[in-house]
């Protein structure tokens, strides 16, 4: 594929106006910028062609557009010439310095230049393109952020670490060991943050001959930082040191696939290994696959920023290249399953090659905090268990054995000093513990301050421990059996850990007895995790924004060992569905390696996701009881890889949505097919699971975070309950459900799994989950907290003065800063936000913004989009609606924001959810 990069036309000089009018800024937090980043309007545009060939097209437009008009600054950026994605990228915009017409001085921007000119301008831009036939649809070019994921080094170099390695969960090791199956032969192509492929444990080098033989970089270490532009070039080495914030997200994820150590010889005679990098650390590690070949396409740089015109450019050429599978650890917050990237992925998966993408690490967000592209239809969107194991550092207690587990805060205040415990409350244990000075000790002053949860934040009782002179603080848990949490700390200054509760009570004992002191020497130890084999509370839940059920599958990626950079420590634990997706990648390799002579099995990557999906381990809800996890959030499950390989009875579809009530195919059908020699017999179950309570309350219909479980159930009626199936045959069974009878006010998310509970030993039961909402999705509210608002603020996060119904917002164009903002929460997501311009006479005239179309729900509490007008508008010609505004009149206005329902239909006026502004003067 050739790339036309930065080719300008026309001028070199850059754009106004565009994306302040049409773009959509938010604030600090991690979900903040997320919420925003993912609607954010670039004023860059995809153009797809209709034809065949990119180039001849791409020519064809641009010196087309060359010779009609001289006034637009436009420069082309990639061109895609590829069977799966003809178009190519452009920035379009009025020059800047416009040096048309003739009382040029240099000077003269769109803004002064005469209206007529400009309209003419921009009647030439539209009707030359849309005259031209060439171009079929325009997708907006979204930013996108890289991985998140906070990293630990592991240092456990004395230690046996092999139960960390997740294989017995998952049956992978059954796969290595009786199926002799390694993934050799098989390709995996990564898009992430690059590699070290210079590591020991993944080949020690790169190109032909090596594990990580393909691959490049599409935009060097500082784009976004001091490049504005893309660097690529062939090498997809990570080369980023620590100090860039850079995790080596990458190298982990390649490590998760197929990391592989060498065979350390131990050397009795001199006591030592051979190698230096052999320890007992490095001696048991083996990913999933651990003989594929790997390519990674960097798309991110050391600052973790892309663009999905780089994304889809790197699995175009990833596709290219030959690889059997793509794993990409990436997304944005944002389950409408009609974006950019997830067009390009289902295109892909359609000529069958599987992508793998990790679904979302915003599961405490509640229902629908899926993400792009992992919703794309057909993709396997990967949900994240917890490994059984953890590796943990450790304290000791002198002149005891024991040692116990504990968590750093998130930030970390130092490290965390070894000294004598005390007594952090007066009354400790009393549920308020160091909430009020006054119940803090005296003696807690240079020593270590226990206390327990509750109450006031983790924060607060850091500050006022802190404050009566604490060493350190150890928070330990109020309810028993439950995971250690990293303590979240934003004021404290002094050095804060967390244990379990089961450990703060024998630390309390020992206060009692007097005077203990507690050793903390950065050791670190392999525990049991207590949620280990559940659902990782990270892990985002579906379904998307259409109702598909993503997640569909599940890997490893609470807790997981894998490689890093080695000017990282070389070793390391991270968490996340980044985690997970590589392990269902690496799951995949050895599926399509088994299969390497049957095109019927692996042509297919729906079937081979349902073949997955049918031998998935189900798992229970965290805190509980005996139910079983929501398929919302678990998909059909974890991958049990080794049945997955070896059972010969397939289902197909591999799960079911029964959509909301108004929506909803109350029957379906799946098929089941016996490939083995022999008979099966099924009974028919339906083994629900715990149902999810989305909202908060019916007023706000804000999402729960995390959301409620509850227990209503739905009814599945089977055409047959019981199936015997000979060998070679086939049978179809519809299932028609009965939702629970619940309010539909409550939207209640329902589901379970359909459960073929085999009559055979050696038959193993297979499973379909299915999903499905009471209620109407349309008659939820869109916008939430009264808004929109008008204001003159941008920061959503200050206090704003709102501009009521009657008053009369007064912007002065020669006053940039007196631009009207509209601040937007979503309650629901929306497809499509109209934002019609009235004039004073209450004509419309055009649109204020382009871009306000597949929009994410509003991320949590203090997020929000802004939309600041530049006092443009965008006429209604034609079809195509190209971001050319043109200034408005001085006059009053007022605009409109009619957001599409929730599953509303884009033709009907009914679906909108209105708004309209008061009075804004244009000056
Ligand atoms: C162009 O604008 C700049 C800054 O506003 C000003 O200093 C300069 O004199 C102007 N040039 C002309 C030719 O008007
Ligand atoms: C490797 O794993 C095996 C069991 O899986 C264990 O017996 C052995 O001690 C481990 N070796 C090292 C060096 O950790
Ligand atoms: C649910 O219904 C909506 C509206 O008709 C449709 O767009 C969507 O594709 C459906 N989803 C599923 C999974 O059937
Ligand atoms: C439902 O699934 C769970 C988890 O796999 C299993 O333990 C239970 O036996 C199943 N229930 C029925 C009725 O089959
Ligand atoms: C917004 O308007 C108010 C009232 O006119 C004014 O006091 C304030 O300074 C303005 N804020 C900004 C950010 O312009
Ligand atoms: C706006 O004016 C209308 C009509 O005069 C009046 O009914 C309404 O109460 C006013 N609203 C506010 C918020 O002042």
């Amino acid at each position: 594929m050739r790339l036309l990069n930065s080719i300008l036309l026309l001028t070199a000089s850059s754009f106004i106006g565009l994306s302040s009018g049409a773009g959509l800024e938010s604030t600090v937090t991690r979900q903040q910028t997320k919420a925003a980043l993912h609607s954010v309007t670039t004023d860059r545009y995809i153009f797809e062609f209709g034809g065949s060939n990119a180039e001849t097209d791409s020519k064809e437009l641009i010196s087309m557009l060359e010779n009609k008009f001289s006034d637009a600054s436009l420069s082309v950026g990639r061109l895609f010439n590829h069977d799966l994605m003809k178009g190519v990228t452009i920035n379009i915009g009025p020059k800047k310095e416009a040096s048309s017409g003739s009382k040029s001085n240099g000077n003269s921007s769109i803004d002064t230049a005469s209206e007529k000119d400009q309209e003419k301008l921009l009647n030439d831009i539209f009707k030359a393109v849309s005259d031209s036939g060439l171009v079929k649809k325009i997708y907006p070019v979204h930013p996108v952020q890289g991985p998140d994921t906070d990293v630990r080094i592991a240092s456990a170099d004395d230690i046996d670490v092999s139960n960390l390695i997740p294989h017995a969960q998952t049956q992978v090791d059954r796969v290595h060991k009786e199926l002799k199956n390694t993934g050799k032969g098989i390709t995996v192509g990564i898009l992430d943050t690059g590699i070290d492929y210079n590591h020991p444990a993944l080949g020690g080098g790169f190109g032909e001959g090596f594990k990580v033989r393909l691959g490049k970089d599409l935009v060097g270490d500082n784009f976004g930082y001091t490049s504005a532009v893309p660097e690529p070039d062939d090498d997809p080495l990570d080369s980023c040191g620590a100090n860039t914030g850079s995790v080596g997200h990458g190298t982990h994820v390649a490590g998760i696939i197929a990391g592989k150590t060498a065979v350390c010889i131990y050397n009795y005679l001199k006591r030592h290994f051979y190698y230096t990098t052999c320890s007992h650390l490095t001696t048991n590690f083996t990913g999933v696959a651990p003989d594929v070949t790997l390519g990674m396409w960097r798309v991110f740089s050391c600052y973790g920023v892309s663009g999905d015109d780089i994304i889809m450019d790197a699995m175009l050429d990833a596709f290219d290249a030959g690889v059997d599978i793509i794993s990409m650890s990436l997304g944005s917050f944002n389950a409408w399953p009609e974006s950019t990237l997830a067009v390009v992925t289902e295109r892909i998966i359609a000529k069958g090659t599987p992508v793998v993408v990790s679904a979302g690490n915003d599961g405490d967000l509640g229902a629908f905090s899926g993400s792009n592209p992992s919703v794309a239809k057909g993709a396997f969107s990967v949900a994240s268990f917890d490994n059984n194991y953890n590796l943990l550092p450790i304290f000791e207690v002198d002149g005891s054995q024991e040692s116990y587990a504990y968590a750093d805060s998130l930030p970390k205040y130092g490290e965390f000093p070894s000294g004598v415990i005390v007594a952090g409350d007066k009354d400790i244990g009393g549920k308020d513990d160091a909430c009020v000075s006054s119940a803090i000790p005296a003696n807690v002053k240079g020593n270590l301050a226990l206390v327990q949860r509750g109450t006031c934040s983790f924060d607060e009782k850091a500050i006022q421990l802190g404050e009566a002179g604490a060493a350190g603080v150890i928070i330990y848990n109020n309810e028993p059996d439950q995971e250690i949490l990293a303590p979240s700390l934003v004021n404290a200054r002094i050095p804060v850990v967390a244990v379990t509760y089961e450990t703060g009570e024998t630390l309390k004992a020992l206060i009692q007895q007097g005077n203990a002191k507690l050793t903390f020497a950065g050791k670190e130890e392999v525990h049991k995790s207590f949620t280990g084999n559940t659902v990782s509370d990270f892990s985002s839940v579906g379904a998307s924004y259409e109702m598909d059920m993503a997640p569909n599958i599940a890997g490893i990626g609470g807790n997981v060992l894998s490689t890093l950079p080695e000017q990282l420590g070389s070793w390391g634990m991270m968490s996340g569905t980044s985690m997970a997706a590589p392990y269902v990648a690496g799951s995949v390799a050895l599926y399509l390696n088994q299969f390497k002579d049957d095109e019927e099995k692996t042509s297919d990557s729906t079937y081979i996701l349902e073949q997955f999906q049918n031998y998935a381990y189900k798992a229970r809800q965290v805190h509980g009881n005996s139910d079983v996890e929501s398929p919302y959030l678990q998909g059909a499950g974890l991958v049990q890889v080794y049945d997955t390989l070896t059972q010969d009875i397939h289902v197909t579809p591999g799960g079911i949505s029964f959509n909301d009530t108004i929506n909803m195919e109350k029957t379906h059908k799946f098929t089941i097919k016996n490939n083995a020699d022999y008979i099966v017999s099924y009974q028919l179950v339906n083994n629900v699971s715990v149902s999810i309570e989305p909202y908060v309350d019916t007023e706000s219909y804000i999402f729960a975070e995390p959301q409620y479980y509850g227990t209503e159930s739905a009814k599945i009626r089977f055409s047959k309950k019981n199936i015997k199936l000979s060998p070679g045959k086939s049978v179809e069974v519809s299932a028609t459900v009965i939702p629970p009878s619940t309010d539909p006010a409550l939207h209640i998310m329902y589901g379970g799994f359909i459960q073929l509970k085999s009559q055979q030993q050696k038959v193993k039961d297979i499973t379909i989950p299915y999903v499905g909402i009471v209620g109407d999705q349309r008659e939820l509210p869109v916008y939430a907290d009264q808004t929109p608002h008008l204001t003159n603020s941008t920061n959503p996060l200050s206090d704003y003065i709102v501009w009521g119904p009657n008053d009369t917002y007064v912007y002065d164009r020669r006053e940039p800063s007196t631009a009207p903002t509209f601040m937007i929460r979503l309650a629901s997501p929306t497809r499509d936000i109209a934002s019609p311009v009235y004039n004073s006479r209450g004509r419309k005239i055009g649109e204020a913004f382009v871009g306000l179309e597949y929009m994410a729900r509003t991320a949590s509490v203090h997020t929000g989009y802004t939309a600041t007008w530049n006092g443009k508008y965008y006429p209604y010609l034609f079809n195509l609606r190209l971001p050319l505004p043109l200034p408005v009149l001085p006059g009053k206005y007022r605009i409109g924001l009619d957001a599409l329902k929730w599953l509303g239909d884009i033709d009907n006026k009914d679906d909108r959810e209105k708004w309209l502004s008061p009075v804004i003067k244009v000056k």
